[in-house]
């Protein structure tokens, strides 16, 4: 009642339950630093617009700046009777400061105070996100720095299709690093407006000045309505929607990962640390980072349904629902973050086997495309040269040798216009030198990609 900071008009103390469930401190606490920011800009611009005197501004900010100092010791416990992070510091700060405490809040409301809030942290969270995106790329490009002419299978449907270099593989995802991180910045913008000055919904009758405050807190601009200020919540969707792109990379390659350190494909092998054993099976190394970074992609993307479906039948203005932005967007970042912390540590530390890459290269016919390109060198209409070569697989298979183990002869059992130049056509390093087309595997040209990449990088 009393004690609440609206209980003016109340005549009963709210269920224990209804304090339980309408709370968000639990979560919320972790804006404190936000809030206490948001609050010290607000207090300023109304002491300089003469709404409170400048003293007064400089008592609320010498007390918000005593609470952010508790708070970051350890020495405040925020209760959950003040329902959430603004409430509890708001009346920390009038038991601290007495009644002038009380007048930061003229001019605001929860509502803009809580998207000023939650636009700063994402701001915050992308910038935190695009730093671990560049760690993460900086760690494949060296990998790949040190892969250029490692040859192995590039596959399509997972059967073996074209050589091309472990770099050139990696480097894919580095391509899709690229696009997260614009991805991040995009978001970092869509978020870069202040709604501070927008009240409940309807601003207020105060002379506030909106840009000055937006121009301390390092806002961009300024929501321009007042009504979509409050009710916006596009920036947080955008967010989870950055991070749920992310996670799927991350997940591509975790798959990826997993399989080529099966016994099956056997192309690399992860360190210890970033391994894990079996409590029953001696012999097993299990893979269960990359595991774990795909399953977690999963959450990612349910914390993106989850506040979607949230917004999605919302009248204007504000409404209580919103509340369920935090933990979404709170937990999409704690497991972005955690997971390109950890793929980075594993990508950087592990054993690439180049044997094994290139032995699995030597099957499955990948140098067939290059056989075909080689007729078409000689004249033979590249779709004649499909069919020559299909039928000299289907021999090779027979035989049980590979298009290199052919003989001359063989050759040209099946087509008269095979020499010898056919087996430097189909060398391996060959079939990936001369795939120098720019965005192919040849090292020359991933190489230049390598730089590119590295500049790319180097600017974030
Ligand atoms: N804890 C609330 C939230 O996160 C703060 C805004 C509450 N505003 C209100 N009018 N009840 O959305």
């Amino acid at each position: 009642m009393a004690s609440k900071l609206w209980g003016g008009r109340f005549q009963k103390s709210t269920d224990a339950l209804t304090d339980d469930f309408n709370a968000s401190i639990s979560f919320d606490a972790r804006l404190y630093k936000q809030d206490i920011q948001g609050s010290m800009a607000h207090a300023e611009m109304l002491g300089r617009q003469g709404i409170i005197t400048e003293a007064e501004a400089d008592t609320i900010r010498d007390g918000l700046k005593s609470i952010l100092d508790d708070i970051e010791a350890g020495k405040i416990e925020f209760s959950q009777e003040m329902e959430d992070i603004h409430m509890n510091i708001e009346s920390i700060l009038i038991e601290r400061i007495g009644d002038t405490g009380k007048k930061l809040h003229t001019g605001r409301s929860r509502n803009d105070q809580v998207a000023t809030d939650m636009r700063l942290f994402v701001k915050e969270a992308c910038a935190d996100i695009k730093a671990l995106i560049a760690d993460f790329a900086n760690t494949l490009l060296d990998l790949a720095a040190r892969n250029k002419t490692t040859v192995m299978p590039g596959y399509t449907h997972l059967q073996r299709a074209q050589p091309v270099t472990f770099a050139h593989h990696l480097m894919a995802y580095v391509e899709m690093l690229k696009r997260d991180t614009t991805r991040f910045e995009n978001v970092s913008d869509m978020a870069d407006s202040l709604p501070l000055g927008a009240g409940a919904l309807a601003t207020t009758t105060y002379p506030l000045d909106r840009y000055y405050t937006a121009q301390v807190l390092g806002f961009k601009g300024i929501c321009l309505n007042s009504m979509d200020a409050v009710s916006d919540r596009d920036y947080a969707i955008d967010f989870l929607e950055a991070v749920s792109v992310l996670m799927m990379h991350l997940s591509r390659l975790s798959e990826e990962v997993v399989l080529w350190c099966s016994s099956e494909f056997g192309f690399i092998t992860l360190d210890d640390a970033f391994s894990t054993g079996s409590s029953i099976m001696p012999q097993k190394k299990n893979p269960d980072i990359p595991e774990l970074i795909r399953g977690k992609t999963g959450r990612t993307y349910g914390d993106l349904m989850a506040f979607l479906t949230t917004m999605k039948g919302l009248p204007l203005a504000y409404n209580k629902d919103m509340q369920e932005d935090k933990e979404p967007v709170f937990d999409a970042y704690d497991t972005a973050a955690i997971c390109l912390k950890i793929i980075t540590k594993m990508m950087a530390t592990v054993t690439v086997n180049k044997d094994t890459m290139k032995q699995a290269a030597g099957g499955g016919f990948v140098d067939a495309t290059d056989a075909a390109d080689w007729l078409v060198g000689r004249g033979v209409p590249f779709r004649d040269a499909h069919a020559i070569v299909g039928k000299l697989v289907f021999y090779a298979l027979e035989q049980g040798k590979t298009l290199r183990e052919l003989t001359l002869e063989e050759y040209r059992q099946i087509d008269p216009v095979f020499d010898e130049s056919v087996y430097d056509a189909i060398d391996l390093k060959n079939c990936v030198s001369r795939r120098d087309v720019i965005g192919g595997p040849a090292p020359a040209i991933v190489d230049r990609a390598l730089a590119i990449d590295r500049s790319f990088f180097a600017k974030k």
